[in-house]
């Protein structure tokens, strides 16, 4: 399979103040065609970053210091606005966590909706697409719908007239914030599985961010599990979750619910991630990590592949031979 979607050594940086945040600190993962990419871990390690950086939506104060995205073999990290526009939408779409502050208030959803279609389509035609695009993620009396402001609509509702809008001009990649974590959990579960159904329906490639081991395990064919702005931990689903080879990764799934796990303990991870205008000597994980020894405190792992296609940040990893992660049904 051909890869869609290349990152390579991706540094961006936020100014706050007169210091500098390094949000995403030389990242690289590829995308294969038609895959579900995870990309995990705590909130504010870095994921939004990274998927902003992709698409280049990154708040003003956030720039692209290094590195590059390389999408079907062209480097658009250093695209102008309105190249960049075109690839927007109708390449690479794109779903946030929080559809009030992406939709626009006080503009019926008919509008945004056809605003998001090709501009040489007539005025008939958008009418048309957008209500099929409505009915395809599951918006009954779609006609009517279109006259609805946001507010008029329900939470699983909005995110859904959201999906249908990144969905509009037909991307071959989707990239999905937490696009359910605003979201009730039955609606959560819902809507997952229309983004799933949708991908394979309309045969897309997709970059899916959570906080949610479950609904990682449960979506994605590879994962990345990021911590700090790097990533710490990279393999298939199946090979991560059965045999996580970083104490972060491992920790995460301690905190999830038993179900899922053979181990039968409860252990969320204690701390906090670091600060990341100021990290840490060596590993950005040693301060929580239970198994640390003195080179963690001293010399910053590498990402090392450990076995086919499995990578990890970790000096003390072997420590983890005999750890089984997330149970057979779990994934
Ligand atoms: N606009 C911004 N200005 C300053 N710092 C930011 C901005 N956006 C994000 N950050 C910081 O960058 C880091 C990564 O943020 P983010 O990518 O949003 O994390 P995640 O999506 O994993 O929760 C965090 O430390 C966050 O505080
Ligand atoms: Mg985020």
């Amino acid at each position: 399979m051909e890869d869609i979607l290349k990152v390579e050594n991706l540094k961006t940086d936020f100014i706050d103040g007169n210091q500098i945040v390094h949000a995403v600190n030389d990242v690289s993962f590829a995308i294969r065609e038609g895959e579900t990419f995870g990309l995990i871990g705590e909130s504010g390690c870095g994921k939004s970053a990274t998927c902003r950086s992709i698409i280049g939506l990154l708040k003003e104060n956030g720039r692209i210091s290094g590195g590059k995205v390389i999408y079907k073999g062209k480097d658009i990290s250093k695209m102008r606005f309105r190249e960049m526009q075109k690839i927007r939408g109708h390449e690479i779409g794109m779903v946030f966590q929080e559809p009030m502050t992406t939709l626009n208030p006080v503009v019926k959803i008919g509008v945004q909706l056809t605003e998001s279609l090709p501009e040489k389509m007539s005025k008939e035609d958008k009418r048309k697409r957008a209500i099929e695009l409505l009915k395809m993620v599951g918006i009954s009396d779609a006609q009517q719908r279109l006259q609805a402001y946001p507010h008029q609509l329900s939470g699983g509702m909005r995110q859904r007239v959201m999906i249908a809008i990144a969905l509009a001009a037909g991307p071959k990649l989707l990239l999905a914030d937490e696009p359910t974590t605003a979201l009730d959990v039955t609606i959560q579960d819902q809507v997952l599985k229309l983004l799933m159904k949708l991908k394979q329906e309309l045969g897309m490639s997709m970059i899916l961010v959570t906080h949610d081991l479950g609904v990682a395990a449960q979506t994605c064919d590879h994962i990345a599990v990021m911590y700090a702005g790097q990533i710490v931990e990279e393999a298939s689903v199946h090979e991560i979750f059965k045999r996580p080879r970083n104490p972060y990764t491992y920790g995460l799934m301690c905190s999830l619910p038993v179900k899922h796990r053979k181990d039968e303990k409860l252990v969320p991870i204690d701390g906090m991630p670091p600060n990341l205008k100021a990290l840490p000597k060596g590993c950005a994980f040693a301060p929580r990590c239970r198994y640390c020894e003195k080179i963690c405190l001293e010399t910053t792992p590498e990402l090392q592949e450990i076995g086919p296609g499995h990578k990890t940040r970790c000096h003390q990893w072997e420590k983890l031979k005999d750890v089984h992660g997330m149970v057979e049904g779990a994934i």
